[in-house]
């Protein structure tokens, strides 16, 4: 009787935790969705199912690589990658990552 009462609390508080992390990164990825649209989507593809023209696949982008991520959306990389940092604020780039994360779907 006790044990299943804890099992029971222990799901609950999971489902509250995990729920709330949820939430809050999805706000973030359909942010960046937005602006991958507006910004990425003509040479990366939509929905990432790109690349278009010999751009990176950021499907295959490595998903604990946040640090390579921005350094090369901010500075830009190659002839073709544009840099970003004058064009979003950290943050703008923070939630595209968020985006490129989820893998597109
Ligand atoms: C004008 C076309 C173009 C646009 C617009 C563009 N990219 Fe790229 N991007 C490229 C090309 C081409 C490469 C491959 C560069 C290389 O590896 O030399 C690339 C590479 C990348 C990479 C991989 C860099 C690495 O470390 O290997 C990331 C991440 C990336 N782009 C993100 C973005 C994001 C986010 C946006 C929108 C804010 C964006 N790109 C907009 C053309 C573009």
């Amino acid at each position: 009787m006790r044990s299943g009462l804890r099992i029971v609390t222990t799901g609950m508080l999971c489902l509250i935790f995990s729920g709330g992390a949820g939430l809050a990164a999805d706000d973030a990825a359909s942010r960046g969705a937005g602006l991958y649209g507006q910004f990425c989507a003509q040479c990366h593809g939509a929905d990432m199912e790109g690349p278009v023209n010999g751009a990176f696949a950021l499907r295959k982008f490595p998903h604990d690589d946040a640090a390579r991520f921005t350094a090369s959306v901010t500075n830009g990389k190659g002839d073709t990658m544009p840099p970003w940092g004058g064009t979003l604020a950290p943050d703008e780039i923070a939630s595209i990552w968020a985006y490129v994360q989820t893998g597109g779907s």
